[in-house]
């Protein structure tokens, strides 16, 4: 009867141009998705059923926003996708995956075919690492690793065969950052197409496809869930790789369960207000662990002996709570136990969850063998009190003899 609707995105209202906090609130919740409530409900479905045969054939091909079979999604999950995109200035689409490792399979088999070259950072994920290795190569992929270092000189390894380039930065339990602007600015005059996974930072510290990146790949299991209890990934594209990303999801019958999405889209809505506890309590234990005698090095992005921290005070709007240290010496038996001996950390794979996790770090390199001057533990900093966490680490350290 004339009021406005409160709905963010009726009578065509757009959040694309707000403050990030702003559309981080406001992202994906279309009235008719959200049917009055705040966020939507949700939506499980395999059938979709349609009153005439007229109306199936009119859904399709499959379209957000159109029910057409569970596969392609409902609103729980278009709601997610929509938020996800709002989220990258400059992208056209997010699609889901059952997890992380997912979506970096479901962007790489988008992007490649027997006979391509990809170049994978050195510092990839290991399942990301192994999916090269195993499922790739077997189908005609060959995988050259490069220096998570190399910036401008990724040129030298582009040749004629060469498809794609995948970066992930900070690296895997290094963390060391990569020269992304002149990695796409390479990858970009030869046609290549980029990938990230962006996990660590996000979209909110690192929009990835404002800056050159093609596909931008998160495991929402981490901190878009934000409470170790979904596990979940997305793809965000731009439109000009977005349907190719889209046929071969279909085709492999990649999709996103509900209720994870449900889960995801409302770790979204708080992400800015975490990231940055995760940010400050992260900064604040490592600064304690650097200080130890024990710790030879914390390998952080914003630690300024973190390689390429350079680029992270460029390009990144903050650091997340995931970050390793080098112990001063010892083997690996001995940081095993130190790690056993923490009361407050939980021991376990992920992390982005409000929890704190320690996990003993041991990293695979193929191009390049930097020296370690002890064994790594990956620290994930959860929303505790810091200063807790410090006493828990303080009374592990008191008992820490070295190796032994
Ligand atoms: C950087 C990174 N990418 C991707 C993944 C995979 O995510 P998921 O566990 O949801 O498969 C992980 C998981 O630890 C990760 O650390």
């Amino acid at each position: 009867m004339g009021r406005r609707s409160r709905h963010p995105q009726a009578e065509g209202r757009r959040v694309k141009d707000k403050r990030q906090e702003t559309r981080l609130v406001e992202a994906g919740r279309r009235a008719e998705w959200t049917q009055g409530l705040v966020n939507p409900a949700v939506w499980r479905a395999s059938t979709i059923l349609f009153d005439k045969v007229a109306d199936l054939d009119a859904a399709n091909p499959p379209k957000d926003g159109i029910l057409h079979y569970g596969r392609n999604g409902t609103p729980t999950t278009w709601a997610l996708c929509e938020a996800l995109t709002e989220m990258e200035p400059g992208a056209a689409m997010t699609r889901l995956y059952p997890s992380g490792a997912a979506a970096c399979a479901g962007a790489l088999l988008a992007v490649l075919a027997a006979g391509d070259e990809l170049l994978m950072v050195d510092t990839a994920y290991g399942p990301t690492r192994a999916l090269c290795d195993g499922v790739l190569k077997r189908f005609g992929v060959t995988t050259i690793y490069y220096d998570p270092m190399i910036g401008a000189g990724i040129h030298a390894l582009i040749g004629e065969k060469t498809r794609a380039v995948f970066l992930e930065s900070p690296g895997t339990h290094t963390f060391e950052v990569q020269d992304m602007p002149a990695i796409c600015a390479a990858a970009k005059a030869r046609g290549l197409i980029t990938l990230i996974d962006n996990t660590w930072a996000t979209p909110l510290f690192f929009p990835a496809i404002a800056a050159g990146i093609d596909l931008s790949i998160l495991a929402c299991t981490k901190y878009i869930g934000g409470h170790a209890d979904l596990m979940l990934g997305s793809v965000t594209a731009t439109a000009a790789v977005a349907p190719r990303l889209e046929q071969t999801r279909r085709v492999m019958g990649q999709t996103g369960a509900p209720d994870d999405a449900w889960l995801a889209l409302r770790g979204l809505r708080t992400l800015d207000l975490r990231l940055k506890r995760h940010q400050e309590n992260g900064l604040k234990v490592a600064h304690w662990l650097k200080a130890q005698p024990q710790v030879a090095r914390v390998l952080h992005p914003a630690f300024p002996d973190c390689p390429g921290h350079e680029y992270w005070v460029r390009d990144y709007k903050g650091a997340t709570g995931l970050f390793s240290i080098v112990l001063a010496g010892g083997d690996e038996g001995a940081r095993d136990r130190l790690v056993d001996s923490l009361q407050l950390f939980g021991i376990g794979y992920s992390w982005g969850g409000y929890e704190s996790l320690a996990l003993p770090a041991d990293p695979v390199r193929t191009a390049t063998r930097p020296a370690f001057e002890g064994p790594l533990i990956r620290f994930h900093i959860g929303l505790e009190n810091p200063d807790d966490l410090i006493e828990d680490l303080a009374a592990a350290f008191a008992g820490y003899g070295g190796s032994g």
